[in-house]
Parts: structure tokens; C-alpha cells; sequence
């Protein structure tokens, strides 16, 4: 399902909302979270509703999506630190209950096998929260990742770095190498929200649209998952079909553009 608002600002208060829901509705909730630009303002509504209406975090567990290789957690472009400082530090969540890989552990592949494990182990991720790179990678499961992957190492492909590079004061700077969750773990949560706000990314939303599943692009995953709705503001929706409608579901994506079209109704959900 698409949900598509005028501004960056809806989109984060309809994400928050999400996520606040999903919260609320077992006493023991697990998230996978993401995180990149597009998630700081989820973030910072996330804090401003919880500061509304206080929530009891002590029992959600979060698992988030990736980290650099060779990155402490205090170095200020590691995800780690990124958690801590857009949300972690800033909500009563219990920090023994928040997950992230590791990216100077020794034994990686120990460590990624004990990540998905422990996933498992949970009953699964209630919802997984999941940005877009522009070249339709996922957590950072670039290009090619198989569907059936598990947590596991990744080369970063150029695109990424130079996409990536604008965090870092220098391109030799940012990592060549990154964990991440696999594909089939992001499936086999129960719910997934896509998000992706601005004009850098209406290339890879039209492309998503029109790609059927297809490891090329690994995005197009989420057209095998039954519960997946995808936030975009605008401009990142700019280059779909005119009538993609909010309701309309990217399963029929796949079998072309016609299909939501067809149903009609409008995208905005103001
Ligand atoms: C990184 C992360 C992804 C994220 C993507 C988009 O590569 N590994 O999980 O979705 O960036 O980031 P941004 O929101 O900054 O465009």
C-alpha cells in the first residue's frame, strides 16, 4: 500500500504514529529500526509524541537494520552513535534490550548468524522500518544480495560509498564493508513501512514501481511480502504513475503500472 503526503512532515508524523501503534499493541514489541536522513525526522516525532503522551519502552526490543565494518559505536558516523543520539539517549527505552551489529566484532560470522538467531528467538520483528538507497538497497543489501540471505557482510558498492561520502569528510574515509540484515529476515517481519522523502528519490521509487521481483533491484523484495506500505512525500513520488492510489498495493505493481490506474483514487492522504 502507498501512502503518499505533501510534506516531510506528514510523512513523519503518519511513520511515528506507525510506530507508536505497533508499541502499543503487545506489552513486549520488537522493531527493527533503520536509519539514514530520512529517519531523523521520524525520530524526532517519535520523541515529541512520546513526550505527549509517555509510553512504557521498558519491554520493546529494537534490532537495527546495519553498521559500518571498522566503526566504533562512538565514532560519530557509526549507526550506533546515530540511534543514540536520534533516539536512544533521548526516550526511556531500556538499553540492554537495544540491538545493533557489531562493526568491530571479531568473530563475524558468530556474530551474524547469533543476530538473525536472536531475532528469531523473539518471535520475529513486529515491524520493520526501512529507508531506500538509490540504488534500491535495503538495510545494505545491495544489489544482487539473494533473497534467502541471513545477517551477513556486504562489500558497499561505489553508489553507496559516493551516496554515503556526504557523512564523512573524506571518500577514503567511508567504510568498504558493512553488516546487515539479510533480505529473508526483512521478510519475515510480520509488518514493513518504506520510507523515502525527497527528489533524490523518485528515480528508484518509479523504478521499484515498475520492477518485477528481481535481485537487481533489492527493493523489489517487498513485493513477496503480504504487509508492506510505503511512506513517500511528494517529490519522491513524483515519477510514479499519476494515480498510484493510497491504497493501491505494491504487489500489483508487479504486474504493471495499469492496475493502480485503473483503481483510480487519489494518492494524497490529507
Ligand atoms: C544507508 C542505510 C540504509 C538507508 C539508506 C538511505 O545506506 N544503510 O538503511 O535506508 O542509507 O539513507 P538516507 O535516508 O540518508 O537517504
Amino acid at each position: 500500500m502507498y501512502k503518499i503526503y505533501d510534506t516531510v512532515d506528514e510523512v513523519a508524523r503518519y511513520t511515528a504514529q506507525r510506530l507508536l501503534n505497533r508499541i502499543q499493541a503487545r506489552p513486549d514489541p520488537v522493531l527493527g529500526l533503520a536509519t539514514g536522513s530520512t529517519m531523523e525526522p521520524v525520530y524526532a516525532q517519535l520523541i515529541t509524541e512520546l513526550r505527549k503522551t509517555p509510553v512504557d519502552l521498558s519491554r520493546l526490543t529494537t534490532f537495527n537494520l546495519d553498521e559500518y565494518i571498522g566503526l566504533d559505536g562512538s565514532h560519530a558516523q557509526s549507526y550506533r552513535y546515530y540511534m543514540c543520539q536520534n533516539l536512544f539517549n533521548k526516550v526511556n527505552i531500556a538499553q540492554d534490550r537495544v540491538h545493533l551489529p557489531d562493526g568491530l566484532v571479531e568473530d563475524v560470522e558468530g556474530a551474524c548468524q547469533a543476530y538473525s538467531a536472536t531475532i528469531k528467538a523473539l518471535g520475529g520483528l513486529d515491524l520493520q522500518l526501512l529507508g531506500i538507497g538509490s540504488n534500491g538497497h535495503i538495510g545494505f543489501n545491495e544489489p544482487h544480495t539473494c533473497f534467502s540471505s541471513r545477517t551477513h557482510v556486504v562489500r558497499l558498492s561505489e553508489q553507496t560509498r559516493i551516496d554515503n561520502g556526504r557523512f564523512f569528510s573524506t571518500r577514503a574515509e567511508v567504510p568498504t564493508h558493512a553488516l546487515t540484515l539479510g533480505i529473508q529476515d526483512i521478510l519475515e517481519a510480520k509488518e514493513i513501512l518504506l520510507v523515502a522523502t525527497g527528489r533524490n528519490k523518485a528515480r528508484i521509487m518509479a523504478e521499484l514501481f515498475h520492477t518485477p521481483v528481481d535481485e537487481a533491484l533489492p527493493a523489489s523484495a517487498l513485493k513477496l511480502h503480504s504487509n508492506v506500505t510505503i511512506v513517500l512525500d511528494r517529490e519522491a513520488a513524483a515519477q510514479l504513475p499519476p494515480q498510484v492510489s493510497s491504497g493501491g498495493g505494491l504487489a500489483a505493481a508487479v504486474a504493471g503500472p495499469e492496475i493502480s490506474m485503473a483503481e483510480g483514487a487519489v494518492a494524497s492522504t490529507k
